[in-house]
């Protein structure tokens, strides 16, 4: 039975592992059509994510998708970065040249906007892989927009794997809470890839020389970009290799069966300093908050790994 492709707009903060998602949408025409990519400052500033977005988009051949620079800071807070984690430039290893490819004119909370008053009731797709402020900037410019959006299939938050940068929350929810918690009241069916989840989508030496073996650009890019990207939760965790976070967002677009989850209720803390950014997430029923996310806890991590070295050969 063919499928139309689903209609996405990746949201983005370029990142090692935004790169690799990026790339395995670009590579799964049968599965998604990205309609545009929309940069967030969030691993780095925003003047690097949307230069990161370009790069990325040239190395899969694709300088025709239309890239948009964002929002460049949370809705209410300082922004936090992550370099530590990805580098100066967001995609630390290899060595890259800047992108030829134009930026879009125009901001990319109103091609948010746009896309979802232009295109069908419940045809597209939001896939944010960065901290939640683009989405929840379009929500509040123009609430119409809210119950046009088909799903939300996002990278962030934990429970049983609790922070990753700080003891309570994971990383693109702490940077913007307030926007995280407009986008998990919305209303809009989400999908949530947390860091119980990734943590399971781990890289190891034969999953990364799988990537360099391709003898493409595109597999040297991604193995060198694993090489530095994966210093860091070895590291930190002393385990094997690193999460891959983003590409488990288009994963589950391509072969959702790939991983297992919950309806729940999940809201996120913002009052508290202690725990700003947790994702209290309801996994044992133990409320009656109504159920708002579709929460990941498993992953077939050997059939991510060859979806994701399948697609990216194409490239
Ligand atoms: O906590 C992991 C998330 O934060 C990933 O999306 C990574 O790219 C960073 O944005
Ligand atoms: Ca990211």
């Amino acid at each position: 039975m063919t499928h139309s492709p689903r209609k996405i707009i990746i949201d983005t903060d370029p990142g090692q592992d935004d790169a690799v998602a990026i790339l395995l949408a670009l590579a799964s025409p049968e599965d998604v059509e990205v309609l545009g990519i929309t940069a967030v400052a969030g691993n780095v500033p925003l003047p690097l994510t949307q230069k990161n977005a370009r790069i990325i988009c040239e190395l899969a051949g694709k300088p025709q998708v239309r890239v948009f620079a964002g929002c460049d800071a949370p809705l209410k807070r300082k922004l936090v970065t992550a370099e530590h984690v990805h580098g100066k430039t967001g995609l630390d290893g290899p060595q890259m040249a800047d992108p030829v490819m134009p930026l879009q004119e125009g901001h990319a909370v109103d091609f948010i906007i746009d896309t979802l008053r232009r295109e069908p009731a419940h045809t597209v797709t939001l896939c944010p892989l960065g901290p939640l402020t683009n989405i929840a900037t379009a929500f509040q410019k123009a609430p119409d927009i809210v119950g046009r959006v088909q799903q939300i299939v996002l990278m962030g938050g934990a429970y049983f794997e609790v922070g990753n940068i700080t003891p309570a929350a994971e990383f693109n929810i702490y940077v913007d809470p307030e926007a995280a918690e407009i986008v998990f009241k919305s209303g809009v069916p989400l999908v949530v890839m947390p860091l119980d989840v990734t943590h399971k989508a781990l890289t190891n030496r034969a999953r990364v020389e799988a990537f360099r073996g391709m003898g493409s650009e595109v597999g040297r890019m991604v193995a060198e970009w694993t090489d530095f990207f994966e210093r860091f939760d070895m590291q930190k965790y002393g385990s094997e290799g690193a999460p891959l976070h983003d590409p488990c967002v288009i994963a589950y677009l391509i072969k959702p069966d790939l991983f297992t989850g919950r309806h729940i209720n999940v809201e996120i803390e913002t009052q508290s300093e202690l725990t700003l950014g947790m994702t209290v997430a309801d996994w044992w029923g133990v409320t009656k908050r109504p159920a708002n996310a579709l929460f990941m806890g498993g992953v077939d991590a050997a059939g991510f790994y060859t979806l994701l070295t399948e697609r990216l050969a194409r490239l």
